[in-house]
């Protein structure tokens, strides 16, 4: 992207930003934003720190993901302020000095400490509404996340703003990139391990910079839904393989599934083919007004026409649903909010001012109950399993004759298939921001 575009884009993202945090703060009766960046952690007993992980509400603000011990000041009426940590330091790498679109738009005081930071921020710490982990605390400034702030902040960040969609676009092309070299790597015999390492070749992020694990499972460990082992040697034969793997870019994730089969001409390439038209044409439901339930819903009805044509389960679509017998070939939800989190925050809001919208009883795993609304950005992420565990389950209840079992005996060697992009919700029809990375880089 043009960075005259990018600057554009930014300069609207920041005065929506101010926007909504002017009503955050009339709700909880505060005068400033106040967000630390977070700082290290520690393993236990060891001097050994994990991978930092920016606060997302400070990441919200700036396309910033590796200055720890920063600071986001904002006053209504005043220019938002960084409190920017560069310390002297000669054993690890400093953060750059700041650059990019987002310095002019901003005061920007450098600090060598930490605890600089206290004469940079606002005079009286409590009229502060300040947004952190409870680690972030300085002086008389410790985190005190107004539930009635938070529930704001966090509501809105469902709909993107324009330069928030463009980024993760970005996001989708890095993890697009990632994808076809891990098809590559799949088809030349390769490891999970194997899989992995030219996955992260190729987008060009390490495992600690992508939004979340890699899932790489070949065979059998389709089945295992957030399968993360990586195993060292390949199967004989790679009969399936199951990829979910993201990538980063300005702190937006990219969250994107496919599987493949060894074998183009074999049944379970039939059975991807299938649950892949379905993914396609439950896509089509990511539109402003409808309740994300029903559209979870309505993808077990889709998914259980998938099973009664391949012979695996004779129910009528609306018994398999209502029996259960869907959900154990479909055992997660169909999406969730994506943006600054792989898994979007706010996803059972009821709204801006708190409340929880139930899910559908008998679907514990769905991440997002509210209505869509155009610039939500939800992934679409149908699958079939062949889940050990909740066959068993199956073969000893009611169900168990509207099973064939041969059948699920001959696919349960692939493990099972997922197919994920990302949809924009829009007042018009949805936009997959995925499938157009993919076409591009073809
Ligand atoms: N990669 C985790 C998920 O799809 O939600
Ligand atoms: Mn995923
Ligand atoms: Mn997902």
């Amino acid at each position: 992207m043009p960075t005259s575009d990018l600057r554009t884009l930014y300069a609207a993202h920041l005065a929506v930003l101010e926007t909504r945090a002017q009503e955050a703060l009339a709700r909880g009766g505060f005068d400033h934003l106040v967000v630390p960046s977070g700082s290290l952690h520690y393993q236990l007993f060891d001097d050994r720190d994990y991978p930092y992980a920016v606060n997302p509400q400070f990441k919200a603000w700036l396309p910033l993901t590796q200055v720890p011990d920063s600071w986001l000041v904002y006053t209504p009426g005043d220019r938002p302020k960084v409190v920017y940590h560069q310390p002297f330091d000669y054993w690890h790498v400093v953060p750059e000095a700041p650059s990019g679109v987002w310095t002019e738009h901003f005061d920007i005081a450098v600090i060598r400490t930490p605890e600089e930071a206290l004469q940079h921020l606002p005079k009286n710490a409590a009229r502060c509404a300040i947004l952190g982990e409870a680690q972030s605390a300085l002086g008389g400034y410790a985190p005190n996340n107004p539930q009635a702030v938070v529930d704001y902040l966090e509501y809105h960040r469902a709909y993107k703003t324009p330069y928030e969609i463009a980024t993760m676009r970005q996001a989708q092309r890095k993890a697009v990139r990632g994808h076809r070299a891990a098809e590559r790597a799949f088809r030349a015999g390769a490891s999970e391990f194997g899989i992995h390492l030219a996955y992260c070749q190729a987008v060009g992020q390490d495992a600690v910079e992508l939004p979340y694990r890699n899932i790489v499972a070949l065979n059998e460990h389709g089945a295992v839904l957030h399968y993360t082992e990586l195993g060292r040697l390949p199967p004989k034969p790679a009969r399936s393989f199951l990829i979910d793997a993201g990538a980063s870019h300005h702190g937006y994730a990219a969250d994107i599934t496919r599987t493949y089969a060894a074998d183009a001409n074999g049944e379970f390439q039939a059975l991807i083919d299938a649950v892949d038209a379905t993914q396609q044409k439950i896509g089509q439901l990511y539109r402003a007004g409808n309740d994300y339930k029903r559209v979870h819903l309505d993808a077990h009805l889709l998914l259980a026409c998938v099973l009664k044509d391949f012979g695996i389960v004779d129910l009528s679509p609306e018994a398999a649903l209502e029996t259960g017998v869907s959900s154990a070939f479909f055992p997660h939800g169909l999406g969730h909010g994506i943006g600054l989190q792989v898994h979007d925050v706010a996803g059972f809001a009821e709204s801006d001012r708190g409340g929880k919208i139930a899910k559908p009883e008998g679907h514990p795993y769905l991440r997002l109950t509210r209505v869509l609304e155009p610039g939500m950005v939800v992934t679409n992420e149908p699958g079939l399993y062949f889940v050990d565990l909740l066959l068993d389950a199956l073969k000893q209840g009611p169900q168990a004759g509207a099973v064939n079992w041969d059948r699920v005996e001959a696919f349960r060697p692939y493990g099972g298939i997922r197919i994920e992009d990302e949809v924009l919700v829009t007042d018009g029809d949805p936009v997959n921001l995925t499938r157009p990375a993919f076409a591009e880089a073809a």
